[in-house]
């Protein structure tokens, strides 16, 4: 499936306007980090069950709610939670959230995950700036005619804003967090990666794994958007840890970074904003 019908976009976006602030930095929040929405003031939220068109997910620690508010005197729009090919939706809809972003007005999108660390330095609970993606998800948003929203062939060099991820490891400085970089290898899932997989995965260059991000980003590059993102290293990746993966223990270490994600991604928006 291509890029969602711009008509369905048209019709959530205007259900959505009169309802939050006029979004310049939209955010969507991964398993586990969609608690940052509620430091926001003036915060109005409104659940993706709600909004014509809009998918939602069942999956535990993704809220399924818009958070719109501003964070000093930058609006920003939220997405609590996200759906995934994974859960059997075609990837019109999995990008559907991020391309309502953008269709809202958002000129830069910040997407958070919780990812398997692979790299050697990477810990549970380290923030990793992806710097690129490899995606082995096996799907691709763009797949299908060819509708006159960005280019054919699309130039994937900076897909990740270089300008963004500056700004980002500035504001990590400034808040006094320690960000690590990397590339993030994105799969279908819903099963965590086998032992041999990771290996494969380290060959090819990857520094983490998880099951999104990936497609939204190429969607948002589409549309003309500023996209960068931030995983969080949930766990070790399966065969590197000793440990059997489960998602609570993802959701876990989501929580317990909390208070760092905050603290950067505040210092990061403030940035973005400045003049
Ligand atoms: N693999 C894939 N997705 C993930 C992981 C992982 O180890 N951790 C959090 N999301």
């Amino acid at each position: 499936m291509p890029l969602p019908d711009v008509a369905q976009l048209h019709s959530a976006a205007d259900f959505l306007r009169s309802r939050v602030p006029a979004p310049q930095v939209g955010l969507v929040l991964g398993s586990g980090l969609g608690g940052y929405a509620d430091s926001l003031a003036g915060l109005s939220k409104v659940s993706y069950a709600s909004v014509p068109h809009m998918p939602t997910s069942a999956i535990q620690g993704h809220a399924g709610n818009f958070c719109g508010g501003f964070l000093g005197t930058v609006p920003v729009l939220c997405m609590q939670g996200r759906v995934h090919s994974y859960e059997g939706y075609s990837t019109d809809r999995v990008v559907f959230g991020a391309c309502l972003l953008r269709e809202l007005g958002c000129t830069h999108v910040l997407l958070t995950n919780a990812a398997g660390g692979i790299a050697a330095d990477l810990a549970p609970g380290d923030l990793m700036l992806i710097t690129d993606h490899i995606n082995l998800s096996g799907q691709n948003p763009l797949v299908g005619p060819h509708d006159g929203r960005g280019a054919r062939f699309p130039d994937m060099t900076h897909a990740y804003d270089p300008g963004l991820r500056e700004l980002a490891l500035g504001a990590a400085v400034a808040a006094g967090v320690s960000l690590k970089q990397g590339v993030y290898a994105s799969l279908l899932g819903p099963t965590y990666e086998t032992p041999a997989e990771v290996r494969m995965l380290a060959r090819l260059g990857a520094d983490a794994v998880g099951m999104s991000t990936a497609l939204e980003v190429i969607a948002l590059g589409q549309l003309g958007a500023r996209a960068a993102a931030i995983s969080c290293i949930t766990n070790l990746a399966a065969g590197i840890s000793k440990q059997p993966l489960s998602h609570d223990e993802v959701e876990a270490t989501a929580k317990e970074a909390r208070d760092r994600f905050t603290r950067l991604l505040t210092a990061w928006i403030e940035a973005i904003a400045r003049p």
